[in-house]
């Protein structure tokens, strides 16, 4: 499939998708969200690929945010279409895939920037990164799961003074890692080969149980789910699988397991 806003890299079952717009500093246009939903469709669906890293084009940006020119028209139900849209095909997509997904923040991670990267299972950044939701600046709140993911991540009080401050701070990398919104903080030139390193070990994994992990975390922050109960199914689904019988039976033979993710 061709994409006119995304690169994308596989290599050693990892598949790097690059946000390509740096003139706008990757900013998300719904082009770039329905791309962006095929792409991740796409290596859902390839089991050659066993881990995703998403990062941004250019040395500046990660994603600086939904695409301001697109939606400053917007009326009222426009501006909900536009939330629920991208919070369907994108954030929450990005969540719920069953292969890990690893955010390299390059820059800037603002707005949507910082709502994908939250999305991700989990974050690395550059020690150049900067992070916020600068929504309030513009008369607007965060809309693609920003006011709910980042209160999970750092906390209620943190994550009201990052979306109370707007514009007016952004944190550094070093900040967000104090604040447990970003996992390491590596040199601007070490962050892609930072994330291929952690994916190319998680990818050595079993698929099965790397999807059934996501199943079970995630459910701890579904409305209504219980997550103790997702953990009770989710493991006892796992004694049925074939990657299950590989991975005990390489233990007990004193080999790596090659794992199908049956
Ligand atoms: N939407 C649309 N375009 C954006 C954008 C966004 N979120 N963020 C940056 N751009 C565009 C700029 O309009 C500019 O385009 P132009 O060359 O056609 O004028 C280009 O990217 C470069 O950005 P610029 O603002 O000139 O770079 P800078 O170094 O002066 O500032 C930022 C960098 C990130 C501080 C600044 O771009 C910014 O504040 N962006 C908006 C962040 C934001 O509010 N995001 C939340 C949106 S809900």
């Amino acid at each position: 499939m061709s994409y006119n806003n995304l690169l994308l890299e596989d290599a050693a079952g990892v598949r790097s998708i690059t946000i390509n717009r740096p003139d706008q500093l990757n900013a998300l246009n719904r082009a770039t969200i329905d791309e962006l939903d095929r792409a991740l469709s796409e290596a859902d669906a390839d089991k050659s690929v066993r881990v995703l890293i998403i990062t941004g084009s250019g040395a500046k940006a990660f994603v600086a945010g939904a695409d301001i020119k697109e939606f400053m028209h917007f009326s009222v139900e426009e501006g909900r279409t536009l939330s629920a849209d991208g919070q369907r095909k994108l954030f929450d997509h990005v969540e719920r895939m069953s292969k890990p997904v690893i955010a390299a923040v390059n820059g800037f991670a603002l707005g949507g920037g910082l709502e994908l990267a939250m999305s991700c299972h989990f974050r690395v950044a550059s020690a150049t990164a900067k992070f916020g939701l600068p929504e309030v600046s513009l008369g607007v709140i965060p809309g693609y799961g920003g006011t709910q993911r980042l209160a999970r991540l750092v906390g209620k009080g943190k994550a009201m003074e990052m979306i109370m401050m707007g514009n007016a701070a952004f944190d550094p990398a070093y900040e967000a890692l104090q604040w447990g919104l970003v996992n390491h903080v590596v040199p601007p030139d070490q962050l892609l080969s930072t994330c291929m390193e952690l994916a190319s070990k998680i990818a050595r994994n079993s698929p099965a149980a790397l999807a059934a992990a996501i199943r079970a975390v995630n459910a701890g922050y579904e409305p209504g789910a219980d997550g103790m109960q997702r953990e009770i199914e989710e493991f006892g689904k796992c004694f049925g699988t074939a990657d299950f019988k590989e991975g005990t039976g390489a233990f007990l033979e004193k080999r790596a397991a090659n794992f199908t993710g049956q």
